[in-house]
C-alpha cells in the first residue's frame, strides 16, 4: 500500500502560521558565553582578570582571587570568557591549560565539586583514569585529581562560582586549602590557579587564615550596571530574536525594569527572554511592551526560586511565615518571635512539626545573607530592651509562588 502521491493534510499542511519569535535562543540562555563582542562595558573587569591569570598561563606561580559583585554583574561571564582566552593563548605557545567551571550552588558540598572538578578536567580515554559520579570518597576524587593533571595539563584554572554556597564536609574552606596547597603539599606538579567567584563581599573574611594568605590580597569588585549598559547589553543580543519581532521601546523598558533594584543583567537577559516566550506562546507576531510585565514577575520567580533551591522545608516555611505577615499588615517589619507565631501556623497547614524559635531565628538571619531578607537587631528605645526584625525583600506574592511552585515539585 502507498500514499505517496497523496496529500495528506495531517502532515502536509504547512505548520500552522504560528509566528516565528526566535532566530536564536541561545544567545538569551544564561548559560550561554557569548562571543566578546556582545560584552559590553568590562573591559577593565576582563583586564584584571587577565592580570590575574597572566602567571598560570605562563607557567609562574599560581593566582588565586576572589571576585565580588551582586548578581548579573558579569562574573560568571566574564572569569568563563577570560578562562578560555587564556587555554586557547596556552595552546598557541605549547602549554596545556585546562579550565574548568563548577557552580557551587549545584555541586554544593566538598565531594561533589571535588568530583566535578576531576570529570570536567578528565579525559578517561586518554588517561585510563575513571571518575564515577558517585561512589569514590572525597580523599579519592581529589587522589585522582592530582593524577589527571600531572597527565594531562601544564596549569589549570578552577572558576569556583557561587563559592559562598559551598557547603562543607569538613570545616568551611577545606577545599579552597587543597587545591590552593596542592602543588606546596607536593600532591601535583601542576600550576593551579582559582578563581572564586561570590555575591556576597564579606566572603574572605569567613575564610581560614592559611586559604586567605594563599589569596591575593586584591579583591575585584563588579558593580551593577546602569540603565544604558543594560540596554546595550540586550541590543548586542536583538539577533536572538527574528528580524523586527522587538517592537520600538521594548528593550528601553526592559533596562529599566532590571536596573530597578541594582543594574542586573541576569534580570534584564531573563525579562527578554521571558518577554520572547510569552509572544511565542500567546501567538503573537512581535514582542510588545505589554508583555514585559508578565515576564519581568517571571523573571522574578525564577531568581528567588534559584535563591531557594536547596534550602531545608523549614527555611521555606519560616519565609512563608514572613510572606504572610507582610501581604497583611500595613507594617513591614517583624520581630521574631511575631513571624514564629506565623511560622508555626505554615508549618500546620503542611502537617509539619516545628522547630524552635532560635532555630528559626537562625534560618532568618541565613536569608538575609541570601538578600531574600533584611534582620538587623534594633535598641527598642526606652525600656524596650533590644531585638531582632526582619523584613522581606520580595514581593510577598512572589514568595507565594515560589514556595507552592517548590512544593509541587516535590
Ligand atoms: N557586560 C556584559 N555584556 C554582555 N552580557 C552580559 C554582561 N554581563 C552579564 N551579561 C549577561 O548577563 C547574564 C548574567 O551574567 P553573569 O555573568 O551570569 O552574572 P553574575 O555571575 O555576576 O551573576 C548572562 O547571561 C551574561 O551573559
Ligand atoms: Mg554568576
Amino acid at each position: 500500500m502507498s500514499y505517496e502521491d497523496e496529500y495528506d493534510p495531517l502532515f502536509d499542511d504547512p505548520q500552522d502560521e504560528k509566528p516565528q519569535i526566535f532566530a536564536r535562543r541561545e544567545l538569551v540562555e544564561i548559560g550561554h558565553v557569548p562571543s566578546e563582542k556582545r560584552i559590553v562595558g568590562r573591559e577593565n573587569e576582563i583586564q584584571s582578570v587577565g592580570q590575574y591569570l597572566r602567571p598560570v598561563v605562563n607557567d609562574d606561580a599560581p593566582s588565586s582571587f576572589i571576585i565580588y559583585g551582586k548578581t548579573g554583574t558579569g562574573k560568571s561571564l566574564v572569569s568563563r570568557h577570560v578562562a578560555m582566552r587564556a587555554r586557547a593563548s596556552g595552546e598557541r605557545r605549547g602549554n596545556r591549560i585546562g579550565v574548568v567551571y563548577i557552580d557551587c550552588s549545584q555541586d554544593s558540598t566538598e565531594t561533589q565539586a571535588a568530583c566535578s572538578i576531576a570529570r570536567g578536567l578528565n579525559e578517561e580515554s586518554s588517561t585510563g583514569i575513571a571518575v564515577p559520579r558517585t561512589g569514590l570518597g572525597r580523599s579519592h576524587y581529589y587522589a585522582r585529581l592530582w593524577d589527571i593533571l600531572d597527565q594531562r595539563f601544564d596549569a589549570v584554572i578552577i572558576i569556583l562560582d557561587e563559592i559562598d554556597r559551598l557547603k562543607a564536609d569538613d570545616g568551611e574552606d577545606n577545599i579552597l586549602m587543597q587545591l590552593s596547597r596542592a602543588r606546596e603539599a607536593g600532591k601535583t606538579s601542576v600550576n593551579i590557579g582559582i578563581i572564586g567567584i561570590s555575591n556576597k563581599i564579606n566572603y574572605r573574611d569567613r575564610l581560614n587564615e592559611r586559604v586567605k594568605s594563599s589569596f591575593g590580597d586584591d579583591e575585584l569588585v563588579f558593580n551593577p550596571y546602569d540603565a544604558n549598559q543594560l540596554r546595550q547589553i540586550m541590543e548586542a543580543r536583538r539577533d536572538a530574536f527574528v528580524d523586527g519581532v522587538i517592537e520600538e521601546g521594548v528593550i528601553s523598558k526592559a533596562a529599566a525594569l532590571a536596573a530597578r533594584e541594582h543594574g542586573d543583567a541576569r534580570k534584564a537577559i531573563r525579562i527578554l527572554r521571558n518577554a520572547g516566550e510569552f509572544a511565542e506562546r500567546n501567538g503573537y507576531s512581535t514582542v510588545r511592551e505589554e508583555h514585559l510585565d508578565a515576564a519581568q514577575k517571571r523573571a522574578e520567580v525564577d531568581r528567588l526560586q534559584e535563591l531557594l533551591s536547596g534550602l531545608t522545608p523549614h527555611t521555606k516555611y519560616a519565609l512563608m511565615g514572613l510572606a504572610t505577615l507582610t501581604a497583611n499588615n500595613p507594617e513591614d517589619e517583624f520581630r521574631t518571635s511575631v513571624i514564629y507565631d506565623a511560622y508555626r501556623s505554615v508549618c500546620a497547614d503542611a502537617g509539619s512539626e516545628t522547630l524552635t524559635l532560635y532555630r528559626v531565628r537562625d534560618l532568618l538571619r541565613e536569608q538575609s545573607f541570601l538578600e531574600i531578607i533584611e534582620s538587623y537587631h534594633t535598641g527598642g528605645g526606652r525600656g524596650g530592651g533590644s531585638y531582632t526584625v526582619h523584613q522581606l525583600l520580595k514581593e510577598p506574592e512572589i514568595v507565594f509562588e515560589c514556595v507552592d511552585t517548590g512544593a509541587e515539585d516535590e
